[in-house]
């Protein structure tokens, strides 16, 4: 393995080029290949990566020997196939997310990977975000008490996708938030939604996910609200905390609120106390610059990464499960034992 790890991005149309341009500008990695199926859309891109080579043929990536990793940008249903051709030929994989449309082949990824010991990493950019690390650690010190719900926002007017569902294409980032900062995996989860704009295609869902500690997350989905919103809310027994990525500054606000523990078993009614907010100051580095330059620190110190495969098969399962209560009134779906 050289100084610099040589990275080939798959797929450049809409994601892909940021992957690229990241890969291209860490200090440890270098973007060996460009490979989409498009000619011309590789054309239009050989004047922003001039070191790259470019191909439409992923088999020509995969035989060469000095690429070290493959990053995957293509549409979800062929995430999970290249994800597995890559890995058989001895590559890393830095996969986009959902990490594929089931959660069998989501798991196939990740045994795939631990049978080679390469590194296999899904890429739930928010959960290397700087401000949920601060989120994480409030609730690993203690700091909010113990957690009773939580709650995603994630609305905006567009983009309105032809090929998925609200669900598939903005739940994986609250999912996966949730997931890690709850730090269990869920028991049951259901969802109701509808399809105003195109057939079968829901535009919004509301999903919720039941944890075994008895902690609740809810979700709010859409593309189609008026508000612009990227946030979660994290409820705990001694203080609250709000992760909101629309802000510049205020990325993380901590609510000193909370019920006033009863010192009585006489009181009638519970107290509620409102105390001081605090804006905890949060690092403004790009979050796709972490998760890349993760992928690249993984690969070098042999570590399984934040968001490695088998955190991608927990995201599916919730996906999976919430689409089944979908297609059946919005009822409660148990979701398995943890592999
Ligand atoms: N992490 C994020 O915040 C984020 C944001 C947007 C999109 N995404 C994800 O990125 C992925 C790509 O999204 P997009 O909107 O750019 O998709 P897209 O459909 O616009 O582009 C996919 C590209 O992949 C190419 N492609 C398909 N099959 C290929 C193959 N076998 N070999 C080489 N190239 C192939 C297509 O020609 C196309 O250019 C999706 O999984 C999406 O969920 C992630």
């Amino acid at each position: 393995m050289s100084d610099s790890l040589s990275i080939a991005v798959v797929g450049l149309n809409y994601w892909g080029p940021n992957l690229a341009r990241n890969f291209a500008r860490l200090p440890g990695s270098r973007l060996a290949w460009c490979c989409d199926l498009d000619e011309e859309l590789l054309d239009s891109h050989r004047p922003n990566f001039e070191t790259a080579r470019f191909t439409t043929d992923l088999d020509e990536v995969l035989a060469d020997p000095d690429v070290d990793g493959v990053a995957i940008a293509t549409p979800v249903p062929t995430h999970a196939a290249l994800a597995l051709r890559a890995l058989e030929a001895g590559k890393h994989v830095f996969v986009e997310k959902p990490i594929a449309l089931t959660a069998a082949d989501a798991r196939a990824v990740a045994e795939s990977a631990d049978e080679k010991g390469l590194v296999a990493m899904v890429d739930h950019l928010l959960v290397h975000h700087p401000a949920v690390a601060k989120v994480k650690a409030m609730i690993e010190a203690g700091e909010l008490g113990q957690i009773y719900y939580l709650y995603g926002n994630r609305q905006n007017l567009g983009i309105v996708r032809p090929d998925e569902n609200a669900l598939w294409s903005l739940g994986p980032h609250d999912i996966s938030v949730m997931l890690h900062l709850v730090g269990e995996r869920p028991v049951e989860a259901s969802a109701s939604g509808e399809s105003y704009l195109q057939p079968g295609i829901e535009d919004v869902v509301f999903g919720r996910v039941r944890f075994p500690s008895g902690v609740l997350g809810h979700l709010h989905l859409s593309w189609l609200d008026p508000h612009k919103m990227r946030k979660m809310t994290v409820i705990g027994a001694d203080k609250m905390a709000v992760f909101d990525d629309m802000e510049t500054e205020r990325k993380v606000t901590v609510y000193d609120k909370g019920p006033v523990p009863r010192t009585d078993t006489y009181g009638e009614y519970i107290q509620v106390r409102s105390g001081d907010i605090h804006i905890p100051k949060i690092p403004g580095t790009e979050p796709l610059r972490l998760v890349t330059s993760h992928f690249i620190e993984s690969i070098r110190e042999k570590t399984s990464p934040l968001s490695d495969a088998w955190s991608g098969v927990a995201v599916v399962e919730v996906l999976e499960a919430m689409t089944e209560s979908l297609g059946n009134a919005g009822a409660p779906v148990a979701i398995g034992e943890a592999t």
